[in-house]
């Protein structure tokens, strides 16, 4: 299947300059949404996976099934403010502008086998503070699973040695 197909591009948005990757025109096709979660799980099965980790919002919805297909549990990232119980929070750096993240302080075992999975791989600020904070509370990232990834941005560098697969590369 070709996934760029069904991926929207919006130019300008959210401010401009920026063509923005809209994957609620992949997310509404049902074979397109449930071909790109199963290939996203796919190297991960039979791994050991405690928890897949989806940073707010758009990775939720591609984190959650992927976790389900998995066996694994989920644990959400969250803009700050949103999460209701004790957090660890970490400001990092977006494509367009800064913000922070958090994360509940025990949604993550020392020891835990962690997979990060997110829409969209940009500079890396978002998945090096998701990394940073599941480190931090102990867990090991075993791999990043991006439905896309936008390359020119070189986020891939920023997260070396770190396992990175993505199913669209533009
Ligand atoms: C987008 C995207 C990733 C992040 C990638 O989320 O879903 O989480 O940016 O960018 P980066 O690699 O440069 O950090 P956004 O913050 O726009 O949140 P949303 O999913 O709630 O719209």
């Amino acid at each position: 299947m070709n996934f760029q197909e069904k991926i929207r591009n919006v130019p300008d948005f959210p401010q401009q300059g920026i063509q923005f990757k809209d994957i609620t025109t992949l997310l509404k096709d049902g074979p397109a949404f449930r071909l790109a979660i199963d290939m996203l799980a796919k190297p991960y099965k039979g791994k050991h996976i405690d928890v897949v980790v989806g940073p707010e919002a758009r990775g939720f919805a591609i984190g959650a099934p992927v976790a389900y297909i998995l066996g694994s549990g989920f644990v959400p990232i969250r803009k700050p403010g949103k999460l209701p119980a004790e957090t660890l929070k970490y400001e990092y750096s977006l494509e367009y502008g800064k913000d922070a993240l958090e994360i509940h302080k025990d949604a993550i075992e020392p020891g835990c086998q962690v997979l990060i999975v997110d829409d969209l791989l940009a500079t890396g600020g978002t998945t090096m503070a998701t990394i940073k904070m599941i480190e931090q509370l102990g867990g090991k990232v075993t791999g990043l699973a991006f439905l896309i990834e936008l390359s020119f941005l070189n986020g891939r560098e920023v997260l070396a040695g770190y396992d990175v697969t993505s199913l669209v590369q533009y």
